[in-house]
């Protein structure tokens, strides 16, 4: 006797799973959408029937085929007309349990569904491809179809009437072929996903069908369901070669929310963040918790500090006022500017350190690159990868000369926008940034202003809400207890001070603070307005040298709701005020003071110059031009001369300032001791 087996048909089986509650109403919906997709749940389908679920990563071009012939039978019920009209419907899985590892994919993978998650580098614009190609034989006239699969067009073999058969040639015709939207996503591992110290992996994701194309941008977070394939690249006049190349046929992609990983804390973590936000020394404390190991800066690991917890940004319905914090160093060579960035990159929740030459050609903003065979791709730089995150941007000053044009744009409005090659589009780049920088003339001279100091145009500067200057002087007193430091943890291999909290926790604070936005209570209000009012009305009555400006205002604002954030408060109290207001003094102070008249003077940051340098400046231009009234060239004895007479500028210091306006181009020397305006 024998046994009855069950023929199980999987197409059957999708369809039961179709006429379930959820799903008939999608695919009722679909008419009214005009879509031809229909999106399942991996999980949905797990829940109804773990066995037909489990093959569709197994034999996806199998399954899917099933599950689409499926969709569509049910579609004929549901809606026989929208059905007629669209002769097929495709499934797309969404979430399956498990994202592969980038880095892991291999030859084991090849034609299985996998979900990959990471962040989109790279697009191209959207291309029609040629699915069915129409050739017209060029003896007989008759037109034959020709399916198109590989990268390049192919003909006919020969001609498809039977009396011809001739080898053509052929006439490619357009109107005739069936074209479909295609796009091209390079997907890299999230900085976050990254092992320490190893550079990221990157996958080709290829997009075909409207419904997918144009769905996420460089720096968007996707997550992308599809097969692994291998192709084998060719050469020109070679062939293929043996050692092939993997991408992704999409069947699906999402993209996923931007915030970095907000994985809840444990309920002791919670205890412990809670307990920590008690403490009337919660600053402090994590104060001294930022790379323990540097010695020293504290002014500017409370920076960095106010940095990591950032101020709120404020979307309001005509514009968007930035919340992220720009803190800037400006320093001598080996004054641990390079390990505190990289600190930053690791300890904050989406950290990216890179050099201001950028790691990849797109730099810091984005480029739009001319592809291998000929297309342009989009390419987002790493403020565009960072969204949301933290840049350390190491030797700032010698970025590329596209990125200064683009970072304006990138630091204040937060996006960047690209027009080339046909590409038109605006990215992202709400991020934080923490950039170093050298002194341009090897050290930071004092008696020089900011601007002179860096090779970074006054316009950038200006968008830092603080800036530090490091300098390596030696102190009898500080170098003791420094190289005492230091030798110790060459020594022991250990960091002579531990930190007051360990730096997982410190993360998943930082994290679990960025849920807070604090506003600003009365008391502080009233604080920062009056440092504000206090510093304009004194510009206003010497003479004006401007101290301060709206920007600033705005960086006082960010710095007190990070202070709070740091304290898990939702009230900004008149503490932060304060403690606002002396940070932003001691950046100031260390770059704006106007050596001159002793008065700290925005218009250094702002101009490069202190308003009595400018006026001085001025003094010595309009000189010149006086004096080459009467002479053609200055002889510069007698420019000096004329000075010192006639406006107390003493020879020194017209020298120095000849000196800046032969730098700047305003003057040149046609002839040795001579001076003339250009
Ligand atoms: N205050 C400090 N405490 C501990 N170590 C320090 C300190 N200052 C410098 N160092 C040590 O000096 C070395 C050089 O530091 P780093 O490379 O970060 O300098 P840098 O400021 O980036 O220099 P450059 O401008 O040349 O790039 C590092 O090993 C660092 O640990
Ligand atoms: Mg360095
Ligand atoms: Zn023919």
């Amino acid at each position: 006797m024998m046994e009855e087996l069950e023929v199980i048909d999987p197409q059957e089986q999708f369809q039961e799973f179709f006429k379930t509650e959820k799903y008939r109403q999608r695919i009722s919906q679909m008419a009214v959408t005009g879509k031809t997709s229909l999106t399942v749940e991996f999980e949905a389908l797990l829940a109804f029937d773990r066995e037909l679920a489990e093959e569709i990563p197994e034999s996806p071009e199998e399954y899917l085929k099933h599950a689409n012939n499926a969709a569509y039978a049910q579609l004929q019920i549901e809606d026989p007309e929208y059905a007629d009209k669209i002769e097929r419907v495709t499934v797309r899985v969404v979430r399956l349990l498990e994202a592969a590892l980038l880095r892991k994919l291999g030859s084991a993978h090849i034609g299985k569904l996998v979900m990959i998650e990471g962040i989109v580098v790279r697009s191209t614009p959207v291309r029609p491809m040629v699915m069915q190609a129409a050739f017209r034989c060029k003896r007989c006239g008759t037109t034959t179809y020709v399916k198109q699969t590989g990268p390049f067009l192919r003909a006919p073999f020969v001609c498809s009437d039977p009396s011809c058969r001739r080898k053509g040639p052929f006439d490619f015709i357009q109107e005739e072929s069936t074209f479909i939207d295609s796009q091209e996503l390079r997907v890299q591992e999230r900085p976050e996903d990254l092992p320490p110290g190893q550079l990221p992996r990157a996958l080709n994701v290829k997009l075909l069908e409207s419904e997918i194309v144009d769905v996420a941008r460089p720096g968007d977070h996707v997550s992308v369901v599809g097969i692994v394939r291998a192709v084998a690249p060719t050469l020109p006049r070679v062939g293929k070669l043996r050692a092939f190349n993997l991408h992704l046929d999409t069947n699906s992609i999402e993209v996923l929310g931007k915030e970095p990983e907000t994985a809840l804390p444990s309920p002791e973590e919670e205890e412990k963040i809670l307990e920590l936000a008690k403490d009337p020394w919660v600053h402090r404390k994590i104060i001294n918790s930022i790379a323990p190991s540097i010695y020293g800066y504290n002014h500017i690991k409370e920076a960095i500090t106010y940095l990591l917890f950032g101020g709120v940004p404020k979307p309001l319905p005509d514009i968007t006022i930035r919340g992220e914090m720009n803190v800037l160093l400006i320093g001598d060579p080996g004054t641990a500017k390079s390990q505190l960035l990289q600190y930053v990159a690791r300890i904050a929740p989406r950290g990216l350190y890179t050099s201001g030459r950028g790691t990849t050609a797109a730099g810091l903003t984005a480029a739009v690159l001319r592809e291998r065979h000929g297309g342009m791709t989009l390419e987002a730089g790493a403020l565009v990868l960072a969204d949301k995150g933290i840049a350390c941007i190491d030797e700032m000053d010698k970025m590329r000369p596209e990125d200064r044009v683009a970072i304006h744009e990138a630091m204040e409005q937060h996006t960047v926008s690209v027009a080339k090659g046909g590409i038109v589009a605006t990215l992202n780049a709400r991020t934080a940034i923490l950039a170093a920088a050298n002194p341009a003339l090897g050290r930071y001279e004092p008696h020089r202003t900011v601007a002179e100091n860096i090779s970074l145009p006054v316009t950038i500067l200006s968008r830092f809400d603080l800036i530090f200057v490091l300098r390596d002087v030696p102190e009898k007193e500080a170098d003791r207890k420094m190289s005492e430091h230091i030798l110790e943890i060459h020594r022991k291999g250990v960091s002579p001070v531990e930190p007051p909290i360990p730096m997982e926790l410190l993360r998943k604070y930082v994290s679990y603070a960025k849920g807070i936005k604090p506003v600003l209570t009365d008391e502080a209000l009233k604080r920062l307005r009056d440092f504000y009012l206090a510093m304009r009305s004194a510009s206003e009555t010497e003479g004006s040298p401007i101290a301060i400006t709206a920007r600033q205002l705005e960086s006082l604002v960010r710095t007190a709701e990070a202070r709070a954030r740091a304290a898990l408060r939702k009230e900004i109290l008149a503490e932060d005020a304060e403690a606002a207001v002396a940070i932003m003094n001691r950046s100031l102070e260390e770059v704006g003071i106007d050596v001159s008249s002793s008065k700290i003077d925005i218009d250094i940051i702002m101009t490069g110059k202190p308003k009595s340098l400018r006026d001085k400046l001025q003094t010595v231009l309009s000189t010149i031009m006086e004096m080459e009234k009467e002479t053609g060239m200055v002889e510069k004895i007698a420019l000096l001369d004329e000075l010192d007479a006639k406006y107390k500028i003493s020879p020194v210091e017209a020298d120095r300032l000849i000196g800046q306006l032969l730098r700047e181009g305003t003057i040149y020397s046609p002839r040795e001791g001579y001076l003339k305006k250009t």
